[in-house]
């Protein structure tokens, strides 16, 4: 069985993101998305809450579930039998670093990243983007999935009243 995983922060997911998510399904058995829990990075959603708000965009692909890892990514590849990293390549901007770290985590594990190229609908997307636009009244329909939606209105929402 082929199961690979799509890592990331995933603060929050996007439509970007669920689109390899989709990709990464059609070409493994079984694909896991898994959080990075980074204590050291402020997010706007904790784990918990972007771990429950992925199951909700994944749940109509049968072949993906979501967890979180800590530490190395190819720790938690050789715990759970995962072979390979899928990645959505943006632009060229991506290229640098994705390439050094799919060499470093070949050097330390064998484990091998396949890169699916960014739909261009969403090639300028990022998680940072779509806080940033929200945080700040502007709409990022069509950008995020609906739950995710609903979820940053309630989040810029409940700040922009605890700064009152
Ligand atoms: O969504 P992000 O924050 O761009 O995802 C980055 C992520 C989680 C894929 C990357 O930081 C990662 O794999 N971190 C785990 C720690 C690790 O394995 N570092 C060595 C990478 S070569």
């Amino acid at each position: 069985m082929r199961v690979a995983v799509c890592p990331g922060s995933f603060d929050p997911v996007t439509n970007g993101h669920l689109d390899v998510f989709t990709r990464a399904a059609n070409v493994a058995d079984r694909v896991v998305v898994a959080v990075l829990v980074n204590r050291s990075k402020s997010s706007l959603f904790t784990v918990d809450e972007r771990i429950d708000l992925l199951r909700e965009v994944v749940a109509p692909l049968e072949n993906v579930e979501v967890d979180c890892f800590h530490g190395l990514l190819v720790d938690y590849c050789r715990e759970h039998g995962i072979g390979a990293i899928v990645k959505g390549l943006r632009a060229v901007s991506d290229f640098d670093y994705e390439l050094q770290m799919a060499q470093m985590n070949y050097r330390l594990a064998g484990v091998e990243t396949l890169f699916v190229s960014t739909n261009p609908l969403y090639s300028y997307l990022s998680s940072s983007l779509v806080k940033e636009v929200a945080t700040h009244g502007g709409s990022v329909a069509g950008l995020v999935p609906d739950p995710v939606l609903e979820r940053l209105r309630e989040r810029v929402a409940a700040q922009a009243s605890a700064k009152e």
